[in-house]
């Protein structure tokens, strides 16, 4: 019988963490859970520079990404770019077929804008439900937060239990800043959505992203029609330690 706890497991999982090298960290990560760690990229400048780090460190870990049929059409040029620098296979999982058809039927195309419960029924069909199928099994799941990006993600750690999905979640460039992102993109000539040279800081689904301000905070690039403490797609649900 298995008598750790999760707290037990999530200070061996933390003792695995070199926030200083992330490379060798999350080659560390697909050594100790062979076949079991997988990172989602939507294909955005922090999630970039986790696949150049997977790719060139050689760790073994699956990448995949949650094609909600509604991203910008320069997010399908990063995703061709990644393909063709790096070689590695990224996983596309799609929504259900009959749950989206329904769910257009009922609502129409664009039903997120007139309301939050809309708007939350298509991401829930769109990625949440695709996450599930994408985390199933698994044991670590990679993610690009970083905790300039909202203020309830200053608060996170950079590993955590994910009691929905059963997963230890690591957020490698969490401590990173955006300049830092920017350096290492530069640097290391990682293939970039074009959308980030003008002003799209986050970038997820075409409708729903739209470019901030020089100043202005990164959640104003999202969902801006709602109130700001409603802004999550459901995908990164956070428990307290
Ligand atoms: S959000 O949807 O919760 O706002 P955000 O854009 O901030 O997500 O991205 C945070 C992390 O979630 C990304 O670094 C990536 O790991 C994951 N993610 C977000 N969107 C996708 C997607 N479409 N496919 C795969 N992973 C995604
Ligand atoms: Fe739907 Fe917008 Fe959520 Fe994308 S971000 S799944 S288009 S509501």
């Amino acid at each position: 019988m298995n008598t750790q706890t999760k707290d037990d497991r999530l200070i061996r999982f933390e003792a695995l963490l070199d926030s200083d090298h992330p490379a060798e960290t999350l080659r560390t990560i697909a050594d100790a859970w062979p076949g079991q760690v997988v990172f989602s990229t939507s294909f955005s400048a922090e999630d970039q520079v986790i696949t150049h780090l997977i790719a060139t460190g050689g760790a073994n870990i699956g990448l995949f990404t949650l094609d909600t049929g509604r991203l910008f059409p320069e997010t399908y040029s990063t995703w061709t770019a990644t393909l063709e620098r790096y070689g590695l296979p990224i996983t596309a999982y799609y929504p259900d077929a009959a749950a989206l058809q329904d769910f257009v039927a009922a609502k129409g195309p664009n039903a997120f804008y007139e309301s939050l419960e809309n708007r939350k029924a298509c991401c829930h069909i769109r990625k949440v439900e695709p996450l599930q199928r994408a985390l199933q099994g698994r044991q670590v799941w990679i993610t690009g937060i970083r905790a300039e990006h909202s203020p309830n993600r200053t608060q996170m750690r950079q590993a955590e239990w994910d009691d929905t999905h059963g997963v230890f979640k690591f957020h490698p460039l969490l401590h990173w800043t955006s300049q830092q992102v920017r350096q290492f993109i530069t640097e290391h000539q990682v293939p970039s959505n074009p959308l980030h040279d003008r002003g799209f800081v986050r970038i997820g689904c075409a409708p729903c992203t739209r470019a901030i301000q020089p100043g202005e905070d990164f959640r104003a690039g999202r969902w801006w029609w709602e109130d700001a403490s409603k802004k999550e797609c459901g995908l990164h649900v956070h428990h307290a330690r």
